[in-house]
């Protein structure tokens, strides 16, 4: 009896080792943490698009091109977001669906969709063009969204 609750002690003791291992922070939460900085630069460019579209400000040139650069600088390292060890932080929440390794082809596809749009948006130079292309830019942020993203809360 005394030696089974021994074990028992000493298996529950080794879980919290793991767990306590598990708990340190490493080179998943790193990419996690910067593909989240890339899509909140992402958001900043909404932010700006937005009021645009809704015609409550007008088309601001500077404004759009201030938010593409700080895109630019969060995004760059998109290609090493998404390894296959990320799917899970080591502390880091993450809200990437399984489903991006799943089908990392359909992924790059939904990312490059969005990449061209976004082409066509930065060579905006008026409120009627940025109006005209600024449309599939958000489709394509919600397409990659629907398939590769569990929602938040
Ligand atoms: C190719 C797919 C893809 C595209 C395109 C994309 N996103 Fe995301 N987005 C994701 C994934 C996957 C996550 C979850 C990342 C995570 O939690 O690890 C995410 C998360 C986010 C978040 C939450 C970030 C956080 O702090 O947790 C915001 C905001 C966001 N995206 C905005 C955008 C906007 C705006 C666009 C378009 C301008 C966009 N995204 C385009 C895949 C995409």
């Amino acid at each position: 009896m005394f030696e089974r609750v021994k074990t028992v002690i000493a298996a529950s003791s080794l879980g919290l080792v793991v767990m306590a291992t598990a708990a340190l922070a490493g080179p998943a939460d790193d990419a996690i943490k910067a593909r989240q900085a890339c899509m909140k630069a992402h958001g900043g460019v909404m932010a700006v698009a937005v009021p645009v579209m809704k015609g409550e400000k007008p088309f601001d040139a500077a404004a759009l091109k201030a938010a593409h650069d700080k895109e630019d600088a969060a995004c760059a390292g998109w290609d090493g977001f998404w390894a296959e060890n990320t799917m899970q932080g080591e502390t880091a929440e993450t809200w990437a669906k399984p489903e991006i390794w799943a089908d990392m082809a359909g992924f790059q596809a939904a990312g490059g969709a969005w990449y061209e749009a976004d082409q066509k948006l930065r060579a905006a130079t008026d409120e009627a063009s940025f109006k005209a292309t600024f449309p599939a830019v958000g489709k394509g942020c919600q397409d990659c969204h629907e398939k590769f993203r569990r929602p938040k809360g």
